[in-house]
């Protein structure tokens, strides 16, 4: 297990180019090898997650070269092979959920398998529509490992009864590929990375207010993209940014796709200033550049995140958790109950790591409640295996009266290796 320590800090200054977005890597590596041709994507996401995607899709007999520049995918032109061993998908419930959809439809048997945490997740959420589609799946008690009997799926219309991107997408992927036109509502909007991903890769699918439409038999083709740097990973930094009076944090070629980017909300209403520099769009994507720089906050009372925004925030809550008891105005978190089903129970992590620092806080079934203004000191932090949680403490210790551990900091690079790195070159002591 890696041991991290981070010491407090007195400042925040630097600039940096995100590794790219993890989700929008998964979903581009996977129609890469669905589709016809070579697909050559820069900035993939060096995160372990979705290079578990590209060895999935290199089983499924596509090829995966990385050029060192970028990583080529060949795709097998939308006939996946028979693979020979488990599709192994490691720590990652986003290519586990998705993959399913995808390779639903073909005419093999697939096992798909993960890590200790993957097995614990709820994976009920995605049999339910695709059998309804017709595929035919196992479970063991609603978790993985996942066995698929696959072949030719029908068009269904499904209302999703969880906020979840990963089940949407699931259900797109196999509608890309069954008989019919697939419709999918959602009552709360969730990312929509697919819907761009699709349309890059030559698919056709139509959004009328909160219903997606995708006629099945359509056939994708490669494409050149670069992908955009991960805003839930510099999500750390914007929030480190926060605790420093003269923070100057620039970001360069960052993911800004307005679904992703309530995060810019919140840290602009705890007090950072955040500038776009420049913004454009590529594939659908919105990229750009920012610069943060830390003011007060003109909120009166706590920062609440309840509802739709818990969704759109889900993977920057650990994070936001972690610097509440500094912010003055304090934070309260509720409708989240999905972060006690993550790569861990992120709320009871969050609130153990919080304890150990000498936080005060209430824990709830569905969040935190975290009065501000408090001083933390140093202590062991359990990361729990969990990146978000070894990286959410990193970025807590910062302002801390002494020096943290974080013990299980190799969690990180199941999305951003380079995160401590990153985290000793902007901060100043
Ligand atoms: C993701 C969706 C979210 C998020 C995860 C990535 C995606 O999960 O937490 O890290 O790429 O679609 P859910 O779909 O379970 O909400």
């Amino acid at each position: 297990m890696a041991i991290e320590k981070v010491l407090p800090a007195s400042s925040l200054q630097g600039s940096l180019v995100l590794p790219g977005d993890k989700s929008i890597s998964h979903r581009y590596g996977m129609l890469a090898g669905l589709a016809e041709g070579t697909t050559r994507l820069s900035n993939f996401s060096t995160g372990a997650d979705p290079h578990s995607t590209l060895a999935c899709m290199a089983a499924l007999g596509a090829t995966v070269e990385n050029k060192g520049t970028h990583i080529e995918v060949t795709g097998v032109g939308g006939e996946f092979q028979q693979p020979d061993a488990p599709l192994d998908c490691g720590n990652s419930g986003s290519t586990m959920r998705m993959l399913s959809g995808l390779i639903a439809p073909h005419p093999h048997t697939f096992t798909l398998i993960g890590d200790h945490s993957l097995t614990l997740r709820p994976m009920e959420r995605i049999r339910r529509p695709l059998s309804a589609m017709g595929a035919r799946m196992e479970l063991v008690d609603g978790h993985a490992p996942i066995t698929i009997y696959g072949g030719p799926l029908a068009a269904i219309d499904f209302e999703t009864p969880i906020p979840s991107a990963q089940v949407k997408t699931a259900v797109l992927f196999a509608g890309l590929q069954a008989q019919g036109t697939t419709s999918l509502s959602e009552a709360i909007r969730t990312r929509d990375h697919s819907e761009h991903a699709l349309r890059a890769f030559g698919a056709t699918l139509t959004r009328e207010n909160n219903r997606l439409s995708i006629a099945g038999g359509q056939k994708l083709h490669a494409i050149d993209a670069t992908v955009p740097g991960d805003l839930s990973s510099a999500a750390f930094f914007l929030c480190a940014a926060l605790l420093f009076p003269d923070s100057n944090l620039i970001l360069d070629s960052l993911g800004m796709n307005p679904t992703r980017s309530a995060l810019l909300d919140v840290v602009t209403a705890l007090g950072g200033k955040v500038r776009i520099l420049n913004v454009e769009e590529t594939h659908g994507e919105m990229v750009g550049t920012i610069q943060v720089n830390a003011g007060p906050s003109s909120l009166r009372g706590p920062l609440e995140i309840r509802g739709a925004l818990t969704a759109q925030l889900i993977d920057e809550l650990p994070v936001l958790a972690a610097i509440a008891p500094y912010m003055p105005s304090g934070m309260i978190i509720r409708d989240a109950k999905e972060l006690r089903i993550k790569e861990s129970d992120r709320i009871d992590l969050v609130a153990r790591n919080l304890r150990a620092m000498g936080a005060t806080f209430t824990e709830f079934e569905d969040g935190l409640e975290i009065p501000g203004g408090q001083t933390l000191h140093g202590a062991t932090i359990d990361s729990g295996s969990d990146h978000r949680i070894a990286m959410a403490f990193a970025i807590a210790a910062l302002r801390a009266t002494s020096e943290n551990t974080i013990e299980g900091a190799e969690a990180a690079a199941i999305s951003f290796p380079e995160f401590f790195t990153h985290l000793k070159t902007l901060c100043k002591n």
